[in-house]
């Protein structure tokens, strides 16, 4: 947890912490124990786990994150030059006041005013997940943004390019020595670790919701209905301190699936129309919904769940119990829900002026 009242200290407040690394892209498994030294922690910056949250999944031994190196992150996050004719910055897609979505487009638009085909998911609490995108297609936080700069309608870029572009800077290559002081030139692989130093360090745990589960406050009689009646019609799949249950699903947004979803990397029919099961954290902030952006609103979210969920082969069961189509849920239901997922919203992690 962060410290709200002088947020530039970030983090140093570390206690003992079993880190159980599970690095799918390197696959090894190794179990690291992390200190946070408070007295010479200066330029450690540590990724605090709140204890009611999964176990990180990131290899943190294998990149530490520093003060110098969580900047340097920051600063490639929010610099144009990362795309080809230096327009379009990480941040444009991932917008800090929105959780790090993308409130304007609908879908995604990249150089050029070329649009993609999916709505730019959250950035929070990555440290804890090990399946990226909306299919699941990249396991390992590093190589997230490689597809962001190669992708034709995002970025445009090449990473050799990017690097030879920062290589030639006078800002660059003295922040890459001091975050990384090995290193004599820039290269792509620590230029991906330090977008992950940044992206890591990017946990969002201080809701009201959060503040109740810690026993700092208490929801309201109308917030608790409504998280009752979440726990009991939504908590299948929006399970855990996440709301996600880290699954891909198909909950019945389409029959025809114009984007086949997971199917396009597992090759499988069974898998068509299956997306990766969101978190719902700061979710009032971070509309439009669903891969594609296809609604505004969590009213129309709500309807979508209890009148216009659509049989596929591939149809979630919970979405079709009974034979019944959807969710069953009352107006009045609906109401206490949308209060409920209100308090998920953490309003300190938007306005951070660390991030
Ligand atoms: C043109 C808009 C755009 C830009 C620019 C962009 N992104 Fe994204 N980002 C997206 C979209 C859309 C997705 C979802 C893609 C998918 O699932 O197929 C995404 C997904 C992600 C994810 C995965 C999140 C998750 O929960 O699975 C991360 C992390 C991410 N982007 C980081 C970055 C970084 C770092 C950069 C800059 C190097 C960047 N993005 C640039 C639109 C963008
Ligand atoms: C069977 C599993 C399942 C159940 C049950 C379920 N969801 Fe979802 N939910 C998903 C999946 C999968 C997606 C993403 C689908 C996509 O984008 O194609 C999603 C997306 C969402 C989104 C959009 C989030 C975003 O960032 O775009 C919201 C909001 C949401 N669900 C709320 C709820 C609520 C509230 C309930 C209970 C009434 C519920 N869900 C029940 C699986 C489920």
């Amino acid at each position: 947890m962060f410290n709200r009242e002088e947020p530039s200290r970030l983090l140093p407040n570390f206690r003992f912490m079993r880190v159980l690394i599970l690095s799918a892209a390197v696959g090894i498994l190794l179990v690291a124990c992390q200190r946070d030294d408070i007295s010479t922690g200066k330029d450690t910056y540590a990724l605090n786990r709140p204890d009611y949250f999964p176990e990180i999944a990131y290899p943190v031994a294998t990149n530490p994150i520093t003060r110098a190196g969580f900047e340097l992150g920051k600063k490639l996050f929010n610099d144009p030059r990362l795309s080809l004719d230096n327009s379009i910055a990480c941040s444009n897609c991932h917008v800090k006041a929105v959780a790090f979505t993308d409130p304007q487009h609908n879908p995604s638009v990249g150089i050029f005013e070329q649009s993609g085909s999916r709505n730019a998911p959250m950035i929070a609490n990555m440290a804890f997940q090990s399946e990226f995108l909306w299919n699941g297609g990249v396991s390992h936080l590093d190589f997230v943004p490689v597809f962001a700069i190669e992708n034709e309608k995002e970025m445009g870029e090449t990473l050799a390019d990017v690097i030879r572009k920062l290589n030639r800077t006078d800002d660059y290559p003295p922040l890459f020595k001091k975050a990384f002081p090995k290193i004599d030139t820039i290269t792509s692989p620590y230029m991906l670790k330090a977008l992950s130093q940044y992206m890591l360090l990017l946990v969002s745990d201080n809701s009201k919701y959060d503040q109740s589960v810690r026993g700092e406050l208490q929801l309201t009689a109308e917030e608790a209905a409504g998280l009752d009646i979440f726990n009991r019609k939504c908590a299948n799949c929006h399970s855990g301190a996440l709301f996600t249950n880290h699954d891909f699903l198909n909950n019945g947004l389409d029959s025809v699936f114009e984007d086949e979803g997971r199917a396009l990397i597992s090759e499988t029919d069974d898998d068509l129309g299956k997306f990766k099961v969101p978190s719902l954290r700061n979710v009032t902030l971070t509309a439009p919904y669903m891969h594609d952006g296809r609604f505004k609103t969590l009213q129309q979210v709500l309807d979508h769940y209890r009148s216009g969920v659509k049989d596929a082969p591939t149809l979630a069961p919970e979405l079709k119990k009974d034979g019944q189509l959807g969710i069953a849920l009352t107006d009045d239901e609906v109401e206490k829900l949308i209060l409920f997922l209100e308090t998920l919203t953490d309003y300190d992690f938007v306005s951070n002026p660390v991030f």
